[in-house]
C-alpha cells in the first residue's frame, strides 16, 4: 500500500492507503478525525469539508493522492474547547448552531472564507456559504456570526 504524505493541521502526517480512498474516509477511519460529517457523499451538502490550503473542499469526493504535500485543516484543528477559534465562539454567542451536523463544514468554509477575505460582506458570506447545506435554517444567523468573526479578528 503506497504511503500518502501531508500536513494535517500542521502535522506532517503519512498515511498508507489507496490513493483513490477519499479523503473522508481517510480522516474518519484511519487518523481518527471524526469532525467532518458525511452527508451526501457526492460533493453537494458541505457537511464534510475541509480546508486544503485556502480554500473549502469537499472531502468525500476528494481522492487522497490530490492532497499529497498540501495543507489540510479539518475542524479539529480550527480550535477546541480550550482554545476556540474566533468563528466557533461567534457561532456561539449568535445560537447559530441548532443540530449541528453541518456546522464543522459550515465553520471551515467560514474559516476559508476569511483567510481570504477578512472583511466580507453579507453576500460575500452568503455566496461563501452557498454550498453548504443547512435544514435547521439557523443561515442567517450564521451570516451574523461570521460578520461578528470577523471584525473580532479584525481587532483582536
Ligand atoms: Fe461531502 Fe455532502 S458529504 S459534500
Amino acid at each position: 500500500m503506497p504511503s500518502i504524505r501531508f500536513r494535517l493541521n500542521g502535522v506532517e502526517t503519512d498515511v498508507d492507503a489507496d490513493p483513490d480512498t477519499s479523503l473522508l474516509a481517510t480522516l474518519r477511519g484511519p487518523l481518527g478525525l471524526t469532525g467532518a460529517h458525511f452527508g451526501c457523499g457526492a460533493g453537494e451538502c458541505g457537511a464534510c469539508n475541509v480546508m486544503v490550503g485556502d480554500h473549502a473542499v469537499s472531502a468525500c469526493d476528494t481522492p487522497l493522492w490530490s492532497v499529497a504535500n498540501k495543507d489540510v485543516t479539518t475542524i479539529e484543528g480550527l480550535g477546541d474547547p480550550q482554545r476556540p477559534h474566533p468563528l466557533q465562539r461567534a457561532f456561539i454567542a449568535e445560537q447559530a448552531l441548532q443540530c449541528g451536523y453541518c456546522v464543522s463544514g459550515i465553520l471551515i468554509s467560514a474559516a476559508a472564507l476569511l483567510k481570504r477575505n477578512p472583511d466580507p460582506s453579507n453576500s460575500e458570506i452568503r455566496a461563501a456559504l452557498d454550498r453548504n447545506l443547512c435544514r435547521c435554517g439557523s443561515h442567517n444567523r450564521m451570516v451574523r456570526a461570521v460578520l461578528r468573526a470577523a471584525a473580532e479578528m479584525r481587532n483582536p
